[in-house]
């Protein structure tokens, strides 16, 4: 079930362009704008907001809480997540930080046991692993600054939605029962997310959630501080007073999200504009396209082994830079300038060998990387006034700590575990404690989260971003590269099969969909390749020289939907 809307009947002469015969995969397209989510019902929705009038920003904040309604594994109001907005008109792009905080209590070692080893249950599944959400304030500010509706309106649908339920598409279903085990364990998690009689939500089922809903009207009649200092606060808090956590009433007054300014970078005459720290996510994509503009890809072509190779040299090089230097500009100095620059672009270019892998240990001396999780959600959104909405936003797993707020219906991200457990030694999973990622009171963790836009002649161009942990800065990269380098349009640029580098552990890890000669090539150079699941899902916009825009929704989640207007 891939709701990619693509009419050829009913598209104009100037969508035509888009959608040239002989090509393989086909973009939706619209003459007024374009909205990609990860859920049909989220997509509908923001879609009918700008036809109602409404511009990107207004569709985009609308979808972010009906997701967190039809998509409660990533969608939410109990995460956090990063927001830039291009305004073409103003030539402003910023960045909305709403990312979640560590509690004031919080500690270096407070996932640690008495002999100093890191407890990683702590950090993902008890009460302790939920930083301070930052989504509703984030969602809010946005609005408030750049949109048109009121808060009210944006959550209208989304509570109509959690009233009246909607039926539960076969992709609900599985992550239902993929987790249970989490789901199971907490009283307030089962009420939501399990029948009265016990048992699992079956797809072509009716899923309501009358909590969620109450707690997103008392939103919308109180206004965004009612999830910090009202009853939605207090809820939060006698949750975490019941499991000894430690996030308290006061931490939830005290957050605020965060307008930065977005990396920006160059790439073959395009702008290049992508989320700052506590995001790794800008600087790398930066770093890696920088290393990337000195050779011919194009020549090289799409996904032969010598372009891969040289995207995986950069990858890693990127990758051990992330473990070193990044974590939240708040706290903690992160050489930006340096690490986004040409020059050292090139000095890390001189490095790479072009027929010879670099082994990882030479590279810079570490311990190996997880892939980190997966489960969080990127949407795309542009209209015709030249605003275009990049948001990603997660509870980082799947269905984040698995612990309900009991009364107020949301999951509780479990984001604490993106700091450093312990400082200058993998935790038990092999996650490199580095120092400037170190736990800190009010802290942001690092994240690898990617909302990009790219300009073209100071005209929104590419709007794009994906989940997938550690592989989100890789997958949105290589949206990027098959629009720039190979000339794709953007559904094919969404559907291409991926690879990914991220240093440690020393391999490529590939998509299905690479031949096996290339891959043979690879291990020649002396890769290790391993081919595992699909990464990613890159919900994107490009914008045509003529304004027509074009959405391409990704194939690897079954309710992906692109809607022009
Ligand atoms: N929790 C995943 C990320 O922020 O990168």
């Amino acid at each position: 079930m891939l709701f990619t809307a693509c009419s050829l009947i009913s598209v104009s002469a100037g969508a035509q362009s888009a959608i040239l015969e002989g090509e393989r995969f086909h973009p939706t397209t619209g003459e007024h704008g374009m909205v990609a989510t990860s859920h049909y019902l989220a997509s509908q929705i923001a879609h009918d907001v700008m036809e109602n009038g409404g511009n990107a920003v207004d569709a985009a904040v609308t979808a972010g809480f009906a997701l967190a309604v039809a998509q409660p594994r990533s969608g939410n109001i109990g995460g956090g997540g990063f927001m830039l907005i291009s305004d073409e008109n103003s030539g402003d792009v910023v960045a909305i930080d709403y990312r979640e905080k560590a509690p004031a209590a919080a500690t270096e070692t407070m996932f640690q046991n008495a002999d100093g080893e890191v407890v990683p249950e702590r950090s993902r599944f008890t009460h302790n692993a939920a930083g301070v959400p930052g989504t509703v304030a984030g969602l809010s500010l946005a609005l408030e600054r750049y949109g048109t509706l009121t808060l009210a309106d944006a959550l209208a649908p989304a509570i109509k939605l959690a009233d009246d339920g909607f039926i539960i598409p076969p992709r609900f279903a599985e992550g239902l029962e993929q987790s249970q085990d989490r789901l199971k364990q907490w009283d307030s998690t089962r009420k939501v997310f399990y029948k009265p009689d016990g048992s699992l939500y079956h797809a072509g089922e009716r899923f309501r959630q009358p909590e969620l809903a109450a707690t997103l009207r008392r939103i919308a009649e109180l206004g965004p501080r009612e999830f910090y200092e009202g009853e939605t606060a207090q809820l939060i808090a006698d949750e975490m007073a019941a499991h000894g956590g430690l996030m308290s009433a006061e931490d939830l007054a005290a957050y605020h999200p965060s307008i930065r300014e977005p990396v920006h970078g160059r790439y073959r005459g395009y702008d290049v504009y992508a989320m700052s720290p506590p995001s790794s996510g800008g600087a790398h994509i930066v770093q890696i396209l920088n290393i990337l503009e000195g050779y011919d890809i194009h020549a090289m072509g799409f996904n032969s082994a010598r372009t891969i190779h040289l995207m995986s040299e950069a990858m890693k090089r990127a990758y051990a830079d992330r473990a070193e230097y990044l974590g939240d500009t708040d706290f903690v100095d992160v050489p930006l300038e340096g690490i986004v620059s040409k020059d050292y672009a090139n000095e890390l270019r001189d490095g790479i060998d072009l027929e010879r892998a670099t082994p990882s240990q030479e590279i810079a001396a570490g311990d190996p990387l997880p892939y980190e999780s997966n489960e969080t959600t990127h949407f795309s959104i542009a209209d015709d006034s030249g605003l275009a909405v990049s948001n990603t936003y997660t509870l980082n797993f799947s269905y984040g700590s698995g612990i309900v707020v009991d009364g107020a219906g949301f999951l509780l991200n479990n984001e604490m575990d993106d700091f450093s457990a312990k400082t200058g030694t993998p935790n038990a999973y092999g996650l490199i404690g580095g120092e400037a990622n170190r736990i800190e009171p009010e802290k942001r963790m690092l994240s690898s989260m990617t909302p990009t836009i790219v300009q073209k002649d100071g005209k929104n161009f590419l709007v794009t971003g994906s989940p997938g942990g550690s592989r989100i800065i890789t997958t949105t990269l290589q949206v990027v590269m098959n629009v720039i380098d190979h000339g794709m349009n953007i559904q094919s640029a969404v559907s291409a099969p991926r690879i990914h580098h991220q240093w440690l552990p020393d391999e490529i890890r590939v998509e299905d969909g690479i031949s096996p000669d290339t891959l043979a090539l690879l291990e020649a150079m002396g890769h290790t390749v391993s081919q595992q699941d699909a990464m990613g899902a890159a919900q994107s916009i490009r914008i045509e020289d003529d304004g027509t825009f074009t959405g391409g929704a990704d194939p690897r989640r079954s309710t992906s939907s692109a809607l022009g207007l």
